[in-house]
């Protein structure tokens, strides 16, 4: 399935990396977004992800699709056969939201939500149509990171699980396909062991943020990168592998090192300290700038992952493969005045040549054995001198 009309209800962060994805795949989008503001916000993103495709997509680039505000739900809705639902992550926004999309939007059209933590079976308990409903949970960046955790609802049906793989995959996405319905999905949960353990750390002064950063762009965040967590564990057993990985670290597991299963108090003191020191670390920056590093550093990774073998390794060969597609539909290059001067030379230079290797062989046909008198001239000619040594280092 190819998309026809894609509507995107809300434009934040997330919202506004969804609209640049459809638009640099050629897809005309229709936002909602009550904030005031959202059309500057979006066109920041845009631009930011322009920058970034004009970067990466060295073969070319679909003709851009059309972003249009539209000023209601309805309005955005309305003929869409792909909507994304992207509004502020509370379970009483997202089922008014969903209402009010059920009521415009066609009863076949496909819902993503981009929720970070709700099930789609809670937040289909309303609709008529849950089956065309699920979880299409991105990561920020939308445009340029490509995974999409798709989470279906107990309600939704396998045409429709399929239609979200074959639609976001075709945006460049790898999908994949959560096998339980459970609260935060796989990443977020990851994440969010991270960010606790994180959190302790910088609270009980181990380490600064900035430090605990280091430890993880300088250390294992450049293997996870490339191998996730497992592939990486698996070396780590050395020749053994896993088993002897697994071996040696598990026991550990019960001592325990982490602080996982407490919540700090997440009070103004705590607040204040992270704040801080994020400001210490990072305010030479703006966000805005920020994006464009973590954009720049995002295609460098993925080139270099796309060098691994002849297919690429990782995220790398799904690059590869993007880049590849994203160029097979950039529009036809129509030769300029210059080109045409040139591909027009061209084609008297090769008629010229016909002429002579025709005219040459007939003259080789009617004399084989005899050199022409044009030929014996030219092989009498001094070779031309080779410009001296000097000159030549000169
Ligand atoms: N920020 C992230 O890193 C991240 C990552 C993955 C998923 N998500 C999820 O994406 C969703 C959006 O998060 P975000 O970070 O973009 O938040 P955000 O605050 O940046 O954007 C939300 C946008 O929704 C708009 N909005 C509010 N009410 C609306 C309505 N009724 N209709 C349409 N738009 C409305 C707001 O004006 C705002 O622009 C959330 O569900 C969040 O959990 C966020």
């Amino acid at each position: 399935m190819t998309i026809t009309k894609a509507a995107a209800i809300g434009g934040g962060v997330i919202g506004g990396g969804w609209i640049a994805r459809l638009a640099l795949n050629g897809h005309d989008v229709t936002v909602f977004d009550p904030h005031p503001e959202a059309k500057r916000k979006v066109d920041e993103v845009m631009k930011n992800a322009r920058r970034a495709y004009k970067r990466m997509a060295k073969k070319g680039l679909p003709k851009e699709g059309k972003v249009t505000f539209a000023k209601s739900i309805a309005e955005a809705v309305s003929g869409a056969d792909f909507i994304q639902e992207s509004v502020p992550e509370r379970l009483d926004v997202k089922l008014k939201t969903l209402a009010e999309i059920e009521a415009a939007a066609p009863a076949d059209a496909l819902i993503g939500s981009s929720t970070s933590g709700f099930k789609a079976t809670d937040m289909a308990k309303d609709m008529k149509h849950p089956e065309r409903f699920l979880v299409a949970h991105p990561f920020n960046p939308v445009y340029l990171l490509p995974i999409n955790e798709i989470v279906p609802g107990e309600k939704t049906s396998k045409k429709f699980v399929e239609r979200a793989r074959e639609v976001y995959t075709a945006i460049g996405m790898k999908c994949v396909v959560i096998n339980k319905e459970i609260d935060a999905f796989v990443g977020n949960r990851l994440l969010e062991a991270a960010w606790r353990e994180a959190l302790w750390l910088v609270k009980d002064g181990v380490c600064t943020v900035e430090e605990l950063d280091d430890i993880m762009r300088y250390g294992f965040g450049l293997r996870w990168a490339q191998m996730g967590m497992f592939q990486t564990y698996r070396i780590a057993g050395g020749e053994a592998g896993m088993r002897h990985f697994m071996a040696q670290f598990g026991p550990a597991l019960a001592w325990p090192w982490t602080k996982l299963m407490d919540v700090p108090e997440f009070n103004d003191e705590l607040v204040d300290l992270i704040a801080t020191q994020s400001d210490d670390q990072s305010s030479k920056w703006s966000i805005r700038e920020l994006e464009r590093i973590r954009d720049d550093n995002l295609v460098s990774i993925y080139e270099g992952l796309a060098r691994h073998g002849s297919k690429g390794w990782g995220a790398g060969e799904l690059h590869k493969d993007y880049v590849k597609r994203l160029g097979a539909a950039a529009p036809k290059k129509k030769p300029g005045v210059v080109s045409r001067v040139a591909k027009a030379a061209g084609k008297a230079a090769k008629a010229v040549r016909g002429a002579v290797t025709r005219g040459k062989k007939a003259a080789t046909k009617a004399a084989p054995a005899k050199k022409s008198a044009k030929a014996k001239t030219v092989a009498k000619k001094p070779a031309v001198k080779k410009p001296a040594a000097k000159a030549k280092r000169r």
